[in-house]
């Protein structure tokens, strides 16, 4: 029997079930995900063998394919074929305390890494001046930057600091935090709002989850000890890969 028809159970798909071959096939594939038999990050066998195995065109494979591409049980890396998605290990996160993506995941055993989406310096905007208590002439350095941990996609961050705290964007190279803190403006403090949003199509391919999946949207405005504002962050977490977790006391009169 071929990898194919070994893996999935091989042989013809039921002929007395009514529903599509497509979809008929994605039982089999999910079946043996389910059960192990393929495990994240094992490779599919090629469009050609499932086809041969189970006597259907590769017009149908493709469609069975990319059904669950979309649906995250599946990835597909262009030139090397499709793939079992890996589950990221979820992240629990005390929301009380102001530390660093970089920090977090390290703190966890696992190894951050940044993917640059776009950086640079711009006048503030009318939003950002109000957040961060600028002039409309003062400059801020944007950053957007994808947030892995031991190659997991987990965060999409945008922030933006005054110039006068990070002159250069170029300056960060993996911890923003880590350049704040070296020329002495590390916040202290800060104000971070969370709510639930659907990610967009392109921030989801970003994320490798499907379009529309659930995210936590967090706003972090943060301040030196003085209560100037040094950094306002829009982030967009993985609504799979994180747990934030609060510690409740009782107010006692
Ligand atoms: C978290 C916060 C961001 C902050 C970032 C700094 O992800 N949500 O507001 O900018 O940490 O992390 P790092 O120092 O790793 O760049």
């Amino acid at each position: 029997m071929s990898r194919a028809g070994t893996l999935f159970g091989g042989g013809a798909l039921a002929e007395d079930d009514p529903a599509p071959l497509y979809l008929r096939l994605q039982v089999k594939i999910r079946r043996a995900i389910e059960v192990g038999t393929l495990k994240p990050l094992d490779a599919l066998p090629g469009e050609r063998d499932i086809a041969e195995a189970f006597q259907v065109s590769r017009v149908t494979v493709r469609k069975a394919l990319s059904g669950l591409v979309e649906r995250g049980l599946l990835r597909q890396r262009q030139g090397s074929g499709t793939f079992v998605a890996s589950p990221p290990q979820r992240v629990e996160q005390a929301l009380s305390r102001l530390t660093s993506f970089t920090e977090d995941m390290r703190l966890r055993g696992l190894a951050p890494t940044v993917r640059w989406l776009d950086r640079g310096i711009s006048l503030a905007s009318p939003q950002e001046a109000m957040r961060l208590s600028l002039s409309p002439n003062d400059t801020v350095c944007r950053l957007k930057r994808l947030r892995l941990a031991g190659g997991v996609p987990m965060a999409i961050e945008r922030a933006t600091i005054p110039t006068r705290f990070l002159p250069d964007p170029m300056l960060v190279d993996a911890s923003l935090y880590d350049v704040l803190a070296a020329r002495g403006s590390l916040p202290v403090r800060a104000l971070q709002r969370l709510c639930a949003a659907n990610l967009t199509p392109e921030d989801a391919a970003l994320l490798d989850v499907p379009p529309g999946a659930a995210a936590l949207a967090i706003d972090r405005l943060s301040f030196l000890d003085a209560g100037t504002p040094v950094e306002f962050t829009q982030s967009w977490y993985r609504g799979d890969a994180y747990d934030f977790v609060a510690e409740l006391t009782l107010k006692r009169e």
